[in-house]
């Protein structure tokens, strides 16, 4: 006996679902008086626009359901002709697609002042499985930009996520285009192309982690860089709108919190005022507990440290065996506010020279390695200054010399 599941009822109950998950009422049956009621009453207002595709609209919470990334007039047909859901719920094309992507140009400055309207924004959900929500959270984890979010808001950002799966040679973003969406690399590895005076120059990769394209995004701008991959591979991508008015926001905070202690690093002072807020804009805090492991020896490096509070020992394991405890690890210095490290390996592009351990609870400013690039490049030279006096402090541990540059 076959049974004839009705037309919309699966994505009725979906959208109910998602609603229950996100929501967690106490009451299931009276939730769902309240949900379809609403729902009854959207579609008596007849207040969604069937021009607003794939979105269902309630009470200023929209879903969405989840994206592809291909372009291909035969999908745009398959989306509009797609009358599974309820009247009320249509379809909008996924915001992935390279065809659907803005294309005007506005460069005004960032003044979060202006963004006063943006509570009125709806929230933005894509729906996804466990697993993909698993894949997410591991893929966010590390991402700097989202560090200084308070936990509701993360929430809201990793609902708003959706996946793009990418093929060998994609351009995700190409320089000069308007800003869509922020990036996060669940894997794959993507190239940065930036081209300058008519010349394209490959200035670094990310592989297999990291993320990118905040920066149209964050000072309305057109795109810095051209980002292809070099393989396979899959992203977590926010909407404009969405990291305009959790992430952007937060930056404002952010930029209130951390100006004065970062005019008072030494190793910044020589830059100009915006060059150190873009600092703090892309700038992630990470919080370590007495003893806990910071940069290991040997590892490859992706970020830059400054302390904010407690301090960190520096610790190094000697190459020498000269007796029975070789190798044991040997305090070489101490960093406490104000101070930086974990520079040397991205100056030298070695692997890390030293291990990093907190002392107490400490809390660090963490910049990562695209935008050391991008923002310390005129630091480098006080830096590199440093490695002398590095070396000089192994001649004095270890009697040999030592070369940390080669
Ligand atoms: P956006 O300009 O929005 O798009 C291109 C992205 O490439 C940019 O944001 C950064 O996230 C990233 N990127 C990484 N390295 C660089 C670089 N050296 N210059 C510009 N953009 C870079
Ligand atoms: P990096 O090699 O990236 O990671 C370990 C960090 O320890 C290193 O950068 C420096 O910032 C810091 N450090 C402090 N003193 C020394 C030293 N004598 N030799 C090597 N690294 C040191």
């Amino acid at each position: 006996m076959s049974i004839e599941i009705p037309d919309g009822l699966t994505d009725l109950l979906k959208g109910y679902t998602i609603e229950v998950l996100r929501v967690r009422p106490p009451d299931l049956v009276e939730f769902a008086v309240q949900y379809f009621t609403r729902l009854q009453e959207t579609r008596a207002n007849n207040l969604i626009s069937p021009t607003t595709p794939n979105r269902v609209e309630q009470k200023g919470v929209n879903f969405t359901t989840t994206e592809t990334t291909e372009c291909s007039e035969e999908e745009d047909e398959e989306e509009e002709e797609d009358d599974d859901f309820p009247e009320d719920i249509t379809f909008r094309p996924p915001p992935t697609s390279k065809c659907n992507r803005r294309v005007s140009v506005c460069a005004e400055a960032y003044n979060p002042d202006d963004d006063e309207d943006d509570d009125s924004e709806p929230r933005v959900v894509h729906p996804k499985s466990d697993g993909q929500r698993c894949r997410l959270q591991e893929a966010c984890r590390d991402i700097l930009l989202f560090k200084t979010l308070e936990q509701e808001q993360f929430s809201e950002v990793l609902d708003a996520m959706f996946e793009v799966l990418v093929k060998p040679q994609e351009h995700i973003i190409d320089q000069g285009d308007d800003g869509d969406n922020f990036y996060v690399i669940e894997r794959g590895v993507y190239d940065i192309v930036v081209q300058k005076d008519g010349v394209s120059r490959c200035v670094g990769k990310y592989d297999n982690k990291g993320s990118f394209g905040e920066l149209a995004l964050m000072y309305n701008t057109p795109r810095a860089a051209t980002i292809i991959a070099s393989q396979e591979g899959a992203l977590w991508a926010l909407d404009r709108a969405t990291f305009h008015r959790l992430i952007v926001r937060n930056n404002a905070k952010k930029r209130k919190m951390y100006e004065t202690f970062i005019e008072s690093v030494p190793l910044l002072k020589a830059l100009e005022l915006s060059e150190r807020m873009k600092i703090v804009d892309v700038l992630g805090i990470k919080s370590f507990k007495d003893g806990e492991l910071i940069i290991k020896q040997g590892d490859m490096a992706d970020c830059f440290y400054i302390v904010e509070s407690g301090q960190v020992k520096i610790l190094i394991k000697s190459k020498t065996k000269t007796n029975q405890r070789e190798n044991k690890e040997v305090e070489v210095a101490r960093c406490s506010r104000g101070q930086y490290f974990g520079e040397l390996a991205l100056v030298t592009n070695k692997p890390r020279a030293a291990s990093v351990y907190a002392v107490g609870e400490t809390k660090c400013l963490v910049i990562d390695v695209q935008a050391f690039e991008r923002l310390l490049g005129s630091c480098k030279e006080i830096m590199k200054r440093n490695i002398a006096s590095y070396e000089e402090q192994l001649v004095a541990l270890f009697g040999s010399s030592v070369d940390l540059r080669n």
